[in-house]
């Protein structure tokens, strides 16, 4: 057996840990992408005030999922009056990181559609021009601080891109959980959830390796234990830290295998019926665990390391996992049908990620 486990993101992981920003910055100046509510809760004064005058420019208007109609102008005025900065700075959940990741690509000619195009190919590509980015998660999350993909919607034709490059890795993510004491129990257990769903995708998927598996056990265990005490002590920096621990590696499992059929489902049920990211790709985890179970020893055994006993009875026991956080399970608790339900599933198994899970034909 050979194998080989990749990531390039220099990681720092702590409360306070923003400190250190100067250091990582080395004198470059800075370009700061958040969003619009980060200025009250304070998180940004506490970003900007390490930053001083290395700060030569803000973007503070990152909505949920990033789609292609905002993004065309904040790309656009990006270059046009940024073009000199060295690095962007992502403060904030996945949709500040991977607008970042979005705007560090330059085209040719600054315009977004250009870029738009060379993505609809699918295929790989040399950008014209890259900045660096520094990655500073407020959620725990989506694990892009170290991933090199971004997912880029369009809600108007229901559809979403991939933005994956060897340029688009972050040079460094520095995860502070003070900086998540702010979030609310919905985005808490959203994002939790997502983390989740990253370290079990890793784990059914055909690109596991044992590094991988050893992060990504770990990661989902330290969900399932975390979560729900933390909902009822929100404001614990221990149970904060232990989040953003269990949401770092379970980035850092998935940044080598991607995820897998949990997520496949997840975008239709994002882009049609509206649910948040970390509920479209966790709700479905107990079913598509039903359907990995037996296949592969290795998958076998990193499930059993984190449910124990007896492994017919995981996807139960993840069930009520999900229920204690408020989740429901079945697709008819969000509004689908059994038919249109096994026709998503379906078309998951044969989308790209789908196609990642031990369970689809080869
Ligand atoms: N690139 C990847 O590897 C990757 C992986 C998973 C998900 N994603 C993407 O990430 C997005 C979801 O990201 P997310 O779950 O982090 O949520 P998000 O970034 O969309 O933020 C959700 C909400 O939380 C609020 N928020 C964020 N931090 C806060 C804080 N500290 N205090 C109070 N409120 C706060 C924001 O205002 C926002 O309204 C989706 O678009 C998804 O496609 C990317
Ligand atoms: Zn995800």
């Amino acid at each position: 057996m050979s194998f080989q486990y990749y990531n390039p993101v220099a990681s720092t992981l702590g409360c306070g840990v923003v400190d250190k920003l100067p250091e990582i910055l080395k004198g470059r100046n800075a370009f700061l992408v958040t969003f619009p509510e980060a200025r009250s809760l304070g998180l940004m004064d506490r970003v900007t005030s390490v930053l001083g005058s290395q700060l030569v420019g803000t973007e503070e208007q990152v909505q949920p999922n990033p789609d292609v109609a905002e993004l065309a102008e904040t790309y656009a005025q990006f270059w046009r009056y940024h073009n000199d900065c060295d690095v962007i700075i992502a403060l904030g959940g996945g949709s500040a990181i991977d607008t970042a990741k979005a705007l560090m690509v330059g085209t040719k000619t600054d315009r977004f559609d250009d870029l738009l195009t060379l993505l609809s190919t699918g295929k790989p590509f040399v950008p014209h021009k890259t900045k660096r980015l520094i990655a500073i998660p407020t959620t725990a999350g989506t694990g892009s601080e170290v991933t090199p993909w971004a997912t880029i919607w369009d809600r108007v034709r229901a559809k979403k891109y991939s933005l994956h490059l060897d340029e688009t890795w972050p040079e460094a993510a520095v995860i502070d959980a003070e900086l998540m004491l702010t979030l609310p129990a919905s985005v808490t257990v959203q994002s939790g959830l997502d983390a989740l769903s990253h370290a079990l995708e890793s784990i059914w998927n055909r690109n596991a390796n044992p590094i991988s598996r050893a992060f990504a056990v770990s990661a989902a265990r330290e969900v399932i234990d975390t979560l729900p005490v933390l909902l009822k002590n929100m404001q614990s920096k221990a149970l904060r830290l232990s989040m953003a621990s269990a949401a770092l590696k379970a980035g850092m499992a998935f940044s080598n295998t991607k995820t897998a059929l949990a997520h496949s489902i997840s975008y239709e049920m994002t882009l049609k019926h509206g649910l948040p990211h970390g509920i479209a790709c966790s709700f479905t985890l107990p079913m598509v665990m039903s359907r990995a179970i037996g296949i592969d020893a290795d998958c076998d055994r990193a499930l059993l390391d984190i449910f124990g006993g007896d492994l017919k009875a995981a996807p139960g026991k993840l069930e009520q996992f999900l229920r204690s956080v408020g989740v429901q399970t079945e697709f008819s608790d969000y509004g689908v049908s059994e038919e249109e339900s096994t026709r998503m599933v379906l078309t998951a198994l044969d989308g790209v990620r789908g196609k990642n899970f031990i369970g689809a034909i080869a």
